[in-house]
């Protein structure tokens, strides 16, 4: 099992700040520290790099990785929908660049004992912070019938949603599911055989729900848009359309305000930036990812 992990869409997101004044940044979601490198190289006029993570393991890699840029960087454990409280605790009233790049990461979903992942057996975990209360066991487990079908079909769009919540229901009066394994048994008959690995939309679904990654979003773009400087820049990475989607009207939405007087946010990408087909071809995780970017502007 390997710590390594490309990140996604490098050049793409050196472009978007190419040419922004960045003293203070904010990213989101550190994972080995890749872009954060990129990053500050690409910008030595940075002052303070805030790099935030919820998991622990990522910050343990990514000290190394960013050691080289010394007390420019600090490291937070959390979740980057915090950013306000970040902020207001360093007294820091805006920043000039804001990027976080989704989703969970290969060293997350590469080890077993972290249960993200159907390739491997492993107990129903899925937390990106190990100390967080829930658990996809948890969900699984003890969520009604109800909650969890509509778990599956919002968070997964998963067509056989109903019938996956009641193979579980029905399999819970006998005992417990509690690993990757069990659940992948109990569902794999209900569910479409196609390209993907049957359970690939069930376990999409569980780790959006365990770390509410949707809710992270939504919150996350708010205040990055509410704390950018004029002339600031954020940019988002997703992984899927229901992220894309959310990413996508939450900045129309504000650009649109902007006319109202209310917004004051420029879209800079008007279609989504995709990888080029050979970075797809070197890192096959990276196909899907979306790359959206915006501007303050007042
Ligand atoms: C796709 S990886 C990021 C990879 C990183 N850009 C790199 O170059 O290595 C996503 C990381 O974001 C973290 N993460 C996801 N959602 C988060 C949230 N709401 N708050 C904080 N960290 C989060 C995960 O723990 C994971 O380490």
């Amino acid at each position: 099992m390997s710590n390594e992990h490309s990140s996604v869409l490098l050049e793409e997101v050196l472009q978007a700040f190419e040419g922004v004044e960045l003293k203070t940044f904010f990213e989101g979601t550190l994972g080995a520290g890749g872009h954060a490198k990129a990053i500050l190289s690409a910008h030595p006029e940075i002052e303070s790099y805030l790099a935030c993570d919820r998991d622990p393991n990522a910050h343990r890699i990514a000290k190394e990785v960013l050691a080289p840029f010394g007390k420019k960087v600090e490291l937070i454990r959390g979740s980057y929908s915090e950013l306000n409280r970040f902020l207001d605790e360093r007294e820091i009233e805006s920043i000039d660049g804001y990027f976080i790049d989704i989703g969970v990461s290969s060293m997350q979903i590469d080890k077993a004992e972290r249960g993200f992942s159907f390739r491997f057996e492993g107990p129903l975990d899925m937390r990106m912070d190990p100390t967080a209360d829930l658990t996809a066991a948890i969900i699984v487990n003890e969520y009604s019938q109800k909650e969890l079908e509509r778990i599956f079909w919002e968070y997964g769009e998963e067509r056989q949603s109903r019938r996956a919540a009641e193979a579980i229901v029905k399999m819970r009066k006998n005992r417990r599911i509690e690993t990757t394994t069990e659940l992948i048994e109990v569902v794999k008959p209900v569910l479409h055989w196609g390209k993907m690995h049957p359970a690939t939309l069930i376990f999409q679904a569980l780790r959006i729900a365990v770390n509410d990654e949707l809710g992270e979003l939504e919150k996350g773009i708010d205040a990055a848009i509410k704390r950018l400087s004029p002339g600031g820049r954020m940019a988002v990475i997703s992984f899927h359309s229901l992220e894309d989607r959310i990413a996508k009207h939450r900045l129309k939405d504000v650009e649109f305000k902007k006319k109202s007087g209310e917004g004051c946010l420029k879209i800079i990408t008007k279609k989504p930036i995709c990888p080029s087909p050979e970075e797809c071809r070197i890192n096959p995780r990276a196909r899907s990812a979306k790359l959206r970017v915006a501007e303050k502007v007042c």
